[in-house]
């Protein structure tokens, strides 16, 4: 009696760990790589700036150019992401979107540009390039939360 109640236990324990597992797998396959904003202290960002009317093509376009288009542009795009036109950056890269339009705290593009998520996230990647400016990362936030456009 007792063999066959553990060996119940045990069929149960896989059968509850397998079904676990397929749901873990499912939504990492999702798609859009999410910030685990859990492991980051959004508290360390830099305020959204206060200019009205952002846009990319006037305000986030430049920075970009100088920062980012080595490697997300027209040559290399790495991580399958190009920057170097408002459509690219909205569709985002290998992991899917990279910004939540209205949502600059919880947007990838925001935690890597301040370096606050895994060092592998920061970018540019360390030594690869000047860090941007608290400046620049609050002129990025304030488009986002700007709706993006
Ligand atoms: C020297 C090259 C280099 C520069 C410059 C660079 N990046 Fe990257 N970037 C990478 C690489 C390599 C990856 C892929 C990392 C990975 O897959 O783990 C990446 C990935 C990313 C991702 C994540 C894409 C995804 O879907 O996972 C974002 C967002 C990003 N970069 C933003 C920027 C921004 C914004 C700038 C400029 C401020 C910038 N990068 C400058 C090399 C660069």
């Amino acid at each position: 009696m007792l063999t066959i109640i553990l060996m119940a236990t045990k069929t149960l324990t896989l059968v509850l760990s397998l079904a676990l597992s397929t749901l873990v797998a499912t939504a990492a396959d999702k798609g859009d790589k999410k910030v685990d904003l859990s492991k980051i202290d959004i508290s360390k960002l830099p305020a959204p700036a206060a200019k009205t009317g952002v846009t990319y093509a006037a305000d986030i376009r430049p920075i970009f150019e100088k920062s980012c288009f080595k490697c997300h542009g027209p040559e290399k795009q790495k991580g399958k992401l190009r920057l170097d036109s408002l459509p690219a950056v909205l569709k985002g890269g290998e992991d899917g979107q990279i910004l939540t339009p209205g949502k600059s705290a919880e947007s990838l593009m925001v935690i890597a540009v301040a370096r606050l998520g895994d060092e592998d996230d920061a970018m540019p990647p360390a030594d690869k390039g000047e860090p941007l400016t608290k400046e620049q990362v609050a002129l990025i936030r304030a488009w986002i939360d700007q709706g993006a456009k």
